[in-house]
């Protein structure tokens, strides 16, 4: 594999998804899906403010992260499509396939088993109607939530995978294999798998390929996933990249953004997916509350031109 700055990228950071009504998007990731709440704040970008709540893991580590953008308030409704990431997938240990199962149903969830690439998952939606999967993989090595409704040997280890949506395999393959370091390692009928860096969960993303699925929303609008975010090293590093990849002629790489607790490049891909490359903070979440503090208040962006109270006002306290 040459090496490219392509190849600086590890594995996933987060995912960022849309969805509708924030107390049922924050119920939903930490009283059924147990994770914790690790930042709640508001989104850094736009007019109108918006919650950006993250979930994850006892210290919100990179590839353990959930984060959403509840917009029932906007009114925004995403569009289902090709040109999108369609799924996520969440790493749980194969002993808990059956207790996610049942814990899933008894909340009402309805479940179906599948199987992608050899794995098992359990495929439902988020209230909001967003894919989400639970996959069985052994041996993930990293840290769950431990101190949430669902006991730490059952609990979710972090995000598995991701699957875009797209129309055509090869529009993809460069810019993977060429600009975001990746390798192709398994096919499945219609589904394709690439992983990054040394591999294992956390570091896939898979294709779903279907020519003739219409293109969906890029907006955030209430349904869809938003993009997928991936952990860089180093600013060098971050900015070789956006360097590489505008002279490889993807010239559609944002500038470096801040945001609070990472820095991050933006690329809309060949595909249509927005990927983004992130480097945490050395002081990462811990910034503006200690650890143990994490996820309960409300913390305002600086940018963000309206108090805590008229944020709060406008978008509602969340109970947890
Ligand atoms: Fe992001």
């Amino acid at each position: 594999m040459a090496t490219t700055p392509g190849n600086f990228i590890a594995r996933h950071h987060h995912i960022t998804i849309a969805t509708g009504d924030a107390q049922q998007c924050y119920d939903f990731h930490t009283k059924v899906l147990g994770m914790k709440s690790v930042k709640k704040t508001a989104f850094y970008d736009g007019a109108v403010p918006i919650y950006h709540l993250y979930y994850g893991n006892d210290n919100g580590d990179e590839s353990s992260l959930v984060t959403t953008f509840p917009v029932a308030h906007t009114g925004v409704k995403g569009r289902k499509g090709s040109g999108q990431i369609g799924y996520v997938s969440l790493s749980i240990p194969p002993a808990a396939l059956d207790y996610w199962r049942e814990r899933l149903r008894s909340h009402g969830f309805t479940v179906r088993d599948n199987e992608r690439f050899g794995e098992q998952y359990l495929d439902f939606q988020h209230p909001s109607g967003v894919d989400y999967s639970l996959v069985a993989v052994a041996d993930d090595p990293r840290t769950p939530h431990t101190k949430g409704p669902v006991p730490a040997e059952l609990m979710i280890r972090g995000t598995h995978s991701i699957a875009v949506s797209m129309r055509d395999a090869e529009m993809m393959e460069e810019f993977m294999q060429v600009g975001w370091g990746g390798t192709r390692v398994a096919s499945d009928r219609h589904y394709i798998r690439y992983q990054l860096g040394h591999g294992g969960s956390g570091t896939y993303i898979d294709f779903e390929v279907d020519a003739a699925r219409k293109p969906g929303s890029w907006i955030v609008g209430e349904g869809t996933v938003h993009h997928m975010a991936f952990q860089i090293g180093n600013h060098a590093e971050q900015n070789q990249l956006k360097a590489y990849l505008e002279g490889i002629g993807y010239t559609d790489v944002s500038d470096v953004k801040d945001r609070g607790y990472f820095d991050s490049i933006y690329v809309r891909t060949p595909s249509g997916a927005m990927f983004e490359a992130t480097v945490t903070h050395s002081d990462g979440f811990m910034c503006d509350e200690p650890r143990e503090r994490l996820g309960l208040e409300v913390m305002v962006s600086p940018n963000l031109a309206m108090s805590k109270g008229e944020l709060l006002a406008q978008l509602g306290y969340l109970k947890d």
